[in-house]
């Protein structure tokens, strides 16, 4: 089995549930509040090792009792956390989610994701070229990737990029990637373009993939524009569904899938994910899959 690396963010969810959300000046009561495990690339992270990835995770904790937790949960999923960085003085990042009637407002705090620098990644650099498919989004410093990237490219191995929460990304970076996956709310502001999905799209064949949410996946094959659509659910819970995706995506990839039975598998992963609260909890295991494909087969054949 390919190995895959998630190099990215780690953070403690702090999620706080009301019917209403509060105006500027005002207090509301809220109904609900619980801790989850979440960042970026912990979420990505465990997607992959639940649906039966080989998965190491690169990133930085702080030195602190949500670091403990963290690590912990981490390494029951079955994830490698030897190349992990504990840094001093900073605390482990946190997100600040508020959920309203099933959607989401998030504020995260990096902490030590920052340290997931250039500095750090110069350190596992050699590590990293052990592994086939390597995952990124952009919870950590920029500078890192586009320090990873060239190098990863020139040893041949496969590049995703996440690139959440959206920011916008060179010309040259975007060449050495294999697949950028931005949602139809990220993609103007990662390519800097007023082109419509549909040219965008054109520009990069087999390479951008646009997740739009309940109606699932677009990427151009070099012939047509696919929409690979998305399985049908209630959300409960849209956090994560993003990284579920990734995460997934990044596990049918390495087992040498092609590209549209990657964002297939992607998109039954990611929806069930979003039929529980929290980023990791509704995450499917790999028998989930293949239930879901089992119940949808017999039903199609009805
Ligand atoms: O993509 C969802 C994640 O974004 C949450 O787990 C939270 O940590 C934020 O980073
Ligand atoms: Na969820």
């Amino acid at each position: 089995m390919h190995r895959i690396a998630v190099v990215g963010s780690i953070n403690m969810d702090y999620f706080i549930e009301s019917e209403i959300l509060p105006k500027v000046g005002e207090t509301v009561l809220g109904e609900n509040f619980f801790l989850s495990i979440g960042g970026k690339g912990a979420n990505q992270a465990v997607a992959a090792a639940r649906l039966g990835g080989n998965v190491s995770l690169f990133g930085s904790v702080g030195e602190d009792e949500n670091s403990h937790i963290i690590i912990k949960k981490l390494e029951n999923e079955n994830i490698n956390l030897g190349n992990l960085q504990s840094v001093k003085g900073l605390p482990t990042g946190a997100a600040f989610i508020e959920l309203c009637q099933s959607e989401n407002r998030i504020i995260v705090v990096p902490g030590a994701n920052n340290s997931t620098n250039v500095d750090y990644v110069k350190n596992v650099a050699s590590e990293l070229l052990n592994y086939d498919v390597i995952v990124f989004q952009l919870e950590t410093p920029i500078e890192m990737i586009e320090y990873l990237v060239p190098l990863l490219n020139d040893h041949g191995k496969t590049i995703i990029l996440n690139p959440a929460p959206a920011q916008t990304l060179g010309e040259e970076l975007l060449k050495k990637i294999t697949y950028v996956t931005p949602n139809e709310h990220e993609y103007n502001l990662v390519f800097n373009t007023n082109l419509s999905m549909e040219e965008l799209l054109k520009k990069y064949p087999n390479k951008l993939i646009i997740t739009c949410g309940s109606e699932g996946v677009r990427f151009f094959d070099g012939k047509e524009i696919k929409l690979v659509p998305s399985i049908q659910v209630t959300p409960v819970d849209t956090t994560g569904a993003g990284d579920t995706f990734s995460g997934a995506f990044a596990v049918a990839v390495a087992e040498g899938n092609d590209l549209e039975d990657s964002i297939r598998f992607g998109n039954i992963a990611a929806g069930i994910s979003v039929t529980k609260k929290g980023a990791q909890t509704g995450m499917p295991k790999r028998n989930d899959v293949t239930q879901f494909v089992k119940e949808k087969e017999y039903k199609d054949e009805k």
